[in-house]
């Protein structure tokens, strides 16, 4: 079979800077030191079903655990993490910029914190690795969730000054890609649907509206920044799932699958599809509808860390009908798993790749892959116990060791790059 990637296919690596970069102060920040207690003593209820459990559970159970902290100090070790990205043979690095180091307060910017970004920014264009910059990862400042945050829609001018500066402020000459806002669709649901994230709001026509003003957001994000920068393109980075009936033949499994599919995949990336030069997709995912029932997992296939059930052949389905959808370049943006013993990483890579190389026969134009994660760090309300890492990093010494799989994906690209890009 020939080999369908291009010479210069991003081959990288995906983090967000509050689950990395360390000392953030955050609405998310904040929730943790408010709920670190309660999520330790629920962790064997919500948890104790899954196979990780036993070797989990002594981490998941102590309270620290839910406290984003030090993260693994990316903000001060980045350089060390460019290299092991190159250790990898990757030339991509996806990484964040943390709105509430820059504003502290409303219209009060810290100069320090740009001089940061702005070495960031340099480093890595240095370290000939291809930035991907993500502009919002759920993290906000205090001062802007206090306000409502994404759930009002007057706080959007906030968020276009904000943009507008980092247009002013940094410079964008040797920045390509950038990606708006990180799945509208995961912070909306868990954040204002469900209700398990911070604010904790559980209404479902909030959830709605903060998805739609998430659309705003995106179309405000490119509009300020392509004033100032206009070769810049632009993407969201957007989950998208699987979504398959659970019987086959079953009308009803099939209206439910298509119904889920369009509200958590393609509604938002309908609405910014005017705005986005390519598509951004994060995939984990297969769901299963069985009528209005979203299964909790397929038995037949075996399920990651966090009690997912992983099917990593199914970014086929997704980036093909993405294709077909938009007719334009798309990027996997995040994809990977939570395995602490390695176990099955390898596997996923393999199965990811040709999922990969499937689609892209069939004439989809994809221009790169960033596994989800460089580095294990900080995941969200389970914190640090799920490993996603393709480096594995002890948190007390901070040091970090490349895990068997990273070695095998990177003995993978360069078999499938006939050579290294050369970057400009
Ligand atoms: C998010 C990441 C997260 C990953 C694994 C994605 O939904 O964008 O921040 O760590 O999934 O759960």
């Amino acid at each position: 079979m020939s080999k369908p990637f291009p010479d210069d296919f991003l081959w990288g690596a995906s983090t967000a800077a509050h689950q990395v970069e360390g000392g953030t102060h955050n609405q998310w920040s904040e929730w943790e030191q408010a709920n670190a207690e309660r999520l330790a003593t629920t962790a064997e209820r919500r948890n104790g079903w899954m196979p990780a459990w036993p070797d989990v559970k002594q981490q998941a159970q102590d309270p620290d655990n839910y406290i984003s902290g030090d993260g693994v100090d990316h903000y001060n070790l980045y350089k060390e993490d460019f290299a092991l990205l190159h250790k990898l043979n990757m030339n991509a690095f996806r990484f964040g910029i943390e709105w509430s180091r820059l504003e502290p307060a409303p219209g009060q910017w810290n100069e320090a914190e740009f001089a940061h970004y702005r070495r960031y920014f340099a480093d890595i264009i240095a370290a000939k690795i291809e930035p991907v910059v993500s502009l919002w990862h759920w993290t906000m400042p205090v001062w802007f969730t206090n306000q409502g945050g994404m759930a009002r829609r007057r706080n959007l001018q906030h968020w276009r000054r904000y943009v507008r500066k980092l247009a002013e402020e940094l410079d964008w000459s040797d920045i390509t890609y950038v990606l708006t806002i990180n799945e509208a669709n995961t912070y909306s649901g868990l954040s204002y649907g469900s209700g398990e994230w911070p604010p904790q709001h559980k209404n479902f026509a909030e959830s709605l509206y903060v998805y739609y003003n998430l659309v705003s957001a995106h179309r405000i994000a490119v509009e300020e920044l392509r004033r100032v920068w206009p070769h810049l393109r632009f993407g969201s980075a957007h989950q998208c799932n699987a979504v398959l009936p659970a019987r086959k033949g079953k009308l009803t499994d099939w209206l439910m699958a298509r119904v889920q599919a369009y509200y958590w995949n393609w509604w938002y990336l309908n609405r910014i599809n005017k705005t986005q030069d390519f598509v951004g997709i994060n995939y984990y995912f297969t769901d299963y509808r069985r009528g209005l029932q979203l299964l909790p997992k397929n038995p037949t296939e075996p399920v990651n860390d966090l009690g997912w059930y992983m099917n990593p052949a199914g970014l086929e389905s997704v980036i093909t009908e993405a294709w077909r959808r938009y007719k334009k370049p798309i990027i996997i943006t995040e994809n990977g798993v939570a395995d602490h013993k390695d176990q099955y990483r390898q596997w996923w890579i393999d199965e990811t790749i040709a999922a990969m190389q499937r689609s892209m026969q069939q004439g989809v134009q994809l221009f790169g892959y960033l596994h989800w994660s460089l580095l294990d760090n900080f995941e969200w309300a389970s914190g640090y116990w799920p490993q996603f890492g393709l480096v594995t990093v002890n948190r007390k010494t901070m040091k970090r060791s490349i895990r068997p799989s990273a070695i095998h994906l990177a003995k993978r690209i360069v078999a499938l790059s006939k050579k290294r890009r050369s970057h400009p």
